[in-house]
């Protein structure tokens, strides 16, 4: 339980979730880190905070470097929970700790959660002096809550990023050079996905801003601490924030009795024959939110369903309401599927397509009960025509 330095009296005192598997929707199969920094300088000043339920394991880490009662300022870069549910357990013990946060976004959802406490609102190009250092504020409202903005260190070219530039990815290792790169970046591109990618043009303009701020380091809040990594990084957040799909198709479906799924495996072979890096995901056996990584830079999205009770399947409808939310927008989508007695469920693949702001290039492809060799063969060549 001991506090990681960072650079001369700045260390990371966040906690290690190893356990975590479901982040609201999203699975965490590496656990995740809630990260907070400490700064002792005259002001001692905390940067973010952990979920509620680790607030003791962080103060434990900060009690290894100095006596937390001596934490003069917090700094809350984002309200949301697993940064900020530490603060009433800080404040029954520090009443006297001032409280750094967005005006109004921040101070706002900071009153909601947590009522009244010292709350000092700060906006972009303001500077609080805690003694050798500064801590210059910017605002990336809506990356991805209203109130989210980063904290800056010009003496130390540190930026705590907080959710940005994170990985959910728990480990003993706290920075990037300690650990397997492939892995970092698969975790970084599932957070941005998740989480990030519908304000891909506010991930645009952060990662522009802070290309031009060119830190050192960039301490996000969940995760590993990047110091080799920094400017890679910035360049997979600048293509995820920009793609508009590579030669790249996603066929995701789920099947009572195999007609849909036998249909899935056909498109997916025709995407293939064309030349495109194809993957299938059945939905019985994928999460949404594995599933929503790979969507990001796919050219073609193909959703399938079998008809259950006159609807489209459970599992079909869930990932076609998390993929509206989540949606990169502007990438070709076709649905597909087997039916009994009646074809209509299945346009509601259509419907759900178009309000992701896909260009839906074909009505539904549909197959009464079972497909035949030819039936199959039939719907290859169909999807080969329709995407050439
Ligand atoms: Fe890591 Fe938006 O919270």
């Amino acid at each position: 339980m001991n506090a990681v330095k960072v650079k001369d009296d700045i260390y990371w005192v966040g906690a290690v979730d190893y356990n975590v598997r479901n982040f609201h929707g999203y699975t965490t199969n590496n656990g995740a880190t809630y990260n907070a920094y400490l700064i002792i300088d005259e002001k001692v000043t905390l940067i973010d905070t952990v979920k509620r339920e680790f607030a003791d394991e962080m103060w434990e880490r900060i009690k290894t470097v100095i006596d937390p009662n001596k934490i003069d300022y917090i700094i809350t870069n984002h309200v949301e929970m697993d940064h900020s549910g530490a603060l009433p357990v800080l404040m029954e013990r520090l009443p006297n700790a001032k409280i750094f946060t967005t005006d109004p976004a921040g101070i706002n959802g900071l009153t909601a959660h947590y009522g009244p406490y010292d709350y000092h609102g700060v906006k972009t190009d303001d500077v609080l002096n805690i003694g050798k250092r500064n801590l210059k504020f910017v605002s990336t409202a809506m990356l991805h809550w209203p109130d989210n903005m980063v904290t800056y260190c010009p003496e130390e070219e540190i930026l705590f990023s907080n959710d940005a530039f994170g990985q959910h990815l728990a480990t003993v290792e706290r920075f990037d050079y300690e650990v397997d790169k492939d892995l970092m970046y698969r975790e970084a591109k599932k957070y941005f996905c998740n989480i990030l990618m519908p304000f891909r043009k506010q991930a645009y303009h952060a990662t522009k801003l802070v290309e031009e701020i060119n830190p050192k380091i960039i301490a996000p809040s969940h995760g590993l601490i990047l110091t080799e990594e920094v400017s890679n990084m910035l360049k997979h957040y600048e293509e995820w924030s920009t793609t508009n799909g590579s030669k790249k198709a996603i066929v995701v479906y789920d099947s009572m009795w195999h007609s849909t799924e036998k249909m899935a495996l056909n498109i997916n072979e025709a995407f293939y024959e064309l030349g495109y890096d194809s993957k299938i995901y059945d939905l019985k056996v994928w999460h949404p939110s594995e599933v929503i990584t790979e969507v990001l830079d796919a050219e073609y999205i193909a959703v399938g369903s079998s008809c259950l009770n006159n609807q489209i399947l459970p599992n079909v409808a869930g990932f076609l309401c998390y993929l509206k939310g989540l949606s990169p927008k502007n990438r070709k989508a076709f649905g597909f599927g087997s039916y009994g007695w009646t074809q209509a469920p299945l346009n509601e693949l259509t419907t759900e397509l178009k309000k992701c702001d896909f260009e839906v290039i074909t009505d539904p492809l549909m197959q009464n009960y079972i497909p035949t060799e030819e039936d199959l063969k039939n719907l290859k060549d169909k999807v080969k025509s329709l995407v050439k």
